[in-house]
């Protein structure tokens, strides 16, 4: 891979210890890849913050970094609420790992904003076609198929080293010939809320690593689009996708010309309905919702379906704390039902999930990550039906 001159002093380790090895992460990952050169890119998302997911040794390798991030550079979910992580059941010893671990991170200079939606809180981290190292998979397909951005799946060391450096390598979806169709969906059905985390769940099946375009009824909200990608991205490894409505109108941002899908998957409402038959919500012992974190629309959902109700069970909603600071109104009218709004965290990566034996979720990503990653069995409903069961309804 080419370097130019300034970029082969850091990887001679002129520019010290730290720099020399994320240069080589770098360097290492574009020779595997065949990037031609270093790409200078606007922001990096780093995962490997749950001290659930990344130990002891994750911790130590951070914290021997030294230097400041020189791009601006937020964290994936922790293993708990920053503040409230003893309502979440998390024992002390981890809260001791988990506090070291971001401030390891904050001694980087990262911003301390832990979320799987960036997006939803920062206006200047992503702009069409500027190239990004962003590492948690529904944020990598947002900002790839809605924002238009470039951005690969990064790991939690290569994202650091990306925003240590301020570069990544060119490679994968950075490159406008890996940013083709490889799919044509066409989906017979009108699909609203959890239609999409299902219709993800299986589109994501069905495409694995490839990136499908889809042809739907209507036009999906911002919240549906983020809920198809991330199921998607569970499902399968699908980082990328397109969006058009049946008169061909683009959603979403367009695919490169001259590049076409090479398969065309029909799927109807009965398929889509399978999906919830297959894992019925039915005997969850705990509800949770925010998986992508929830945006203010989603709280105001939550919070009108809630208000002046008492749930008879857990119930949690995920968001990012800037999202709850900026709607107060609305997390008093969900809390005061009992159930809780936690910030910095989610369901899938926090270890206090584990004392639970089903959740019911209204999403599709949750839904395949669940049991593998949060050692809990999981069932899909809509929005509603989720609080219809948090409630003692269902
Ligand atoms: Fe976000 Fe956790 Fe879901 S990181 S996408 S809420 S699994």
């Amino acid at each position: 891979m080419y370097l130019s001159r300034e970029e082969e002093e850091i990887y001679r380790g002129d520019k010290g210890e730290t720099l020399r090895r994320m240069m080589e992460i770098l360097v290492a990952l574009g020779d595997i890849y065949g990037a031609e050169r270093l790409v200078p890119i606007r922001s990096a998302q780093i995962a490997g913050v749950s001290y659930k997911n990344i130990g002891e040794a994750g911790l130590e390798w951070i914290s021997d970094l030294q230097g400041r991030v020189v791009v601006p550079s937020i964290l994936n979910p922790a293993g708990m609420d920053l503040c409230r992580w003893m309502e979440m059941g998390i024992s002390e010893e981890f809260a001791s790992r988990q506090q070291a671990t971001i401030e390891a991170y904050r001694k980087l200079g990262v911003t301390i904003d832990c979320t799987c939606t960036p997006y939803q809180i920062y206006d200047d981290l992503a702009g069409q076609g500027d190239h990004l190292a962003w590492s948690e998979s529904s944020a990598v397909s947002y900002a790839n198929s809605i924002i238009g951005a470039r951005t690969n799946r990064e790991g939690g060391p290569s994202a650091l080293a990306a925003a240590l450096v301020g570069k990544t390598a060119l490679y994968g979806y950075h490159l406008d010939e890996n940013r083709g169709p490889t799919h044509s969906i066409v989906v017979d059905a009108d699909l609203q809320g959890s239609d999409f985390g299902a219709l993800g769940f299986l589109a994501g099946g069905i495409v694995k690593d490839g990136v499908p375009q889809f042809r739907l009824r209507a036009t999906p909200s911002q919240d549906e689009l983020k809920a198809l990608g991330a199921a998607m991205a569970a499902s399968g490894t699908v980082a990328l996708y397109y969006v058009e409505d049946f008169s061909h109108r683009s959603v979403t941002p367009k695919a490169p010309s001259g590049l076409e899908p090479g398969q065309t998957i029909t799927l109807n409402r009965k398929e889509i309905e399978e999906v919830y038959e297959k894992y019925p919500g039915s005997g969850a012992d705990i509800v949770a919702l925010g998986c992508p974190h929830c945006s203010r629309e989603e709280l105001l959902a939550i919070a009108r379906l809630l208000e002046g109700k008492k749930v008879q069970k857990e119930l949690w909603v995920c968001t990012a704390r800037k999202i709850r600071e900026k709607c107060p109104d609305l997390v008093a009218t969900i809390e005061a039902s009992g159930a809780r709004v936690f910030c910095d965290t989610c369901m899938v990566v926090s270890p206090a999930t584990e004392g639970f034996r089903k959740m019911m979720v209204n999403s599709g990503k949750a839904l395949v990550y669940l049991p593998g990653l949060g050692g809990v069995q999981a069932g899909l409903g809509s929005t509603e039906e989720c609080i219809d069961a948090a409630l003692g309804r269902r």
